[in-house]
């Protein structure tokens, strides 16, 4: 017998075993008792010593590799036995699902409600020219409305169509779209925009707004008021109180705020509302800014303000989620505690 076969063929054998029987098998044919391998062990004592001498180390070790592989082929086909075996009664394991930003989720309210009265939703470029971000809106350079709007300027451009800038509101959008598109028309646009200011708990440097342009041949202030009104009641409920508040836009004529009650009226109170009305030093919020479409900013677009006329406004989101989900401050958004975040 050579050990050497012997070992080729007992790894062979081992390694064909498909379970722990088909594995005793092989190990009592190997080196069990009756084993050829055992046997030639056992006949040891009857060679001369000269011959046992040279056969005795290599029939041992070729007996001790053999044990050798059956122990580590038992311990493999041990371990897939258990994991073939499935304990349906064991708990599970819980798996973390991600969730929307409350942003993400007030904006996907707002983009409800307004394509439900028929509004398009439109995109537009955070990164803008001078041209569509001040001048088609009536706010020529040196203007001192441009100081409500203090932004950060990218380098580069020589004149205001290729001067760039962070755009500070969404309303750019207005004049964008309508150069290429024909009225009627009602469009919202929803996106960020960018302020240099010094932050606090209601100012961001920056945040989201919705815009909402409808213009048609006799779209009033009525119906704004109207739209919004159905709005801020589908958002915070019929309860919900609200003001309009006269105000100046370069781009609107005449123009308005809406304001939000926090407290006091007859709403739900609440904690953080409170907070925000301290800090603010008002029962109200300032949710957006709106007006009649000034007719300049119809003759940037190239329409003819004698025969269109319509409203536009501009909604900042984060006030809007201040108010439903009552987040005290609007730096909150932007940091990343989770303790915040995994309410929503
Ligand atoms: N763009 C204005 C702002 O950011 C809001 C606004 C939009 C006002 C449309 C009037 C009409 O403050």
């Amino acid at each position: 017998m050579n050990p050497e076969t012997l070992k080729q063929e007992a790894y062979t054998d081992i390694e064909a075993c498909n379970n722990l029987q088909e594995l005793e098998a092989v190990r009592v044919k190997y080196v069990g008792r009756k084993s050829e391998l055992t046997l030639a062990l056992r006949g040891l004592k009857d060679l001369p010593l000269e011959e046992r001498r040279n056969a005795a180390p290599k029939l041992q070790q070729a007996r001790k590799e053999i044990e050798g592989m059956l122990a580590s082929k038992e311990k493999e086909l041990a371990s897939s036995k258990a994991e073939a075996k499935v304990d349906l009664t064991r708990p599970g394991t819980r798996h973390a699902f991600g969730h929307l930003h409350p942003l993400t989720l007030m904006e996907k309210e707002v983009v409800d409600i307004f394509t439900s009265m028929n509004f398009s939703v439109i995109d537009g470029p955070e990164v803008e020219t001078e041209h569509y971000n001040f001048d088609v809106l009536n706010i020529p350079a040196n203007h001192p409305a441009r100081e409500m709007w203090d932004t950060f300027w990218l380098k580069g451009g020589n004149d205001s169509r290729s001067r760039k800038l962070l755009r500070t509101h969404t309303s750019p959008m207005q004049v964008r779209y309508m150069e290429t598109h024909t009225p009627p028309l009602q469009i919202i646009v929803p996106g960020r925009v960018f302020r240099y200011e010094a932050t606090d708990a209601s100012h961001e440097i920056n945040f989201y707004q919705v815009e909402g342009l409808m213009v048609g041949r006799d779209v009033s202030l009525a119906n704004f008021k109207y739209v919004i009104e159905e709005f801020l009641k589908k958002m915070f409920g019929p309860k919900t109180e609200f003001r309009f508040r006269p105000s100046y836009f370069p781009f609107t004529e005449p123009s308005v705020e809406v304001d939000v009650r926090l407290v006091g009226g007859k709403g739900e109170q609440s904690e953080s509302l409170r907070a925000i009305a301290e800090s603010r030093k008002s029962e109200w919020l300032e949710v957006m800014g709106a007006g009649m479409v000034n007719p300049k900013v119809f003759e940037a677009a190239g329409y003819n303000p004698e025969e269109w006329q319509g409203f536009a406004f501009g909604v900042g989101l984060e006030r809007l989620a201040m108010l439903k989900y009552k987040i005290p401050d609007i730096r909150l958004f932007y940091s990343d505690d989770l303790r915040i975040i995994n309410q929503f």
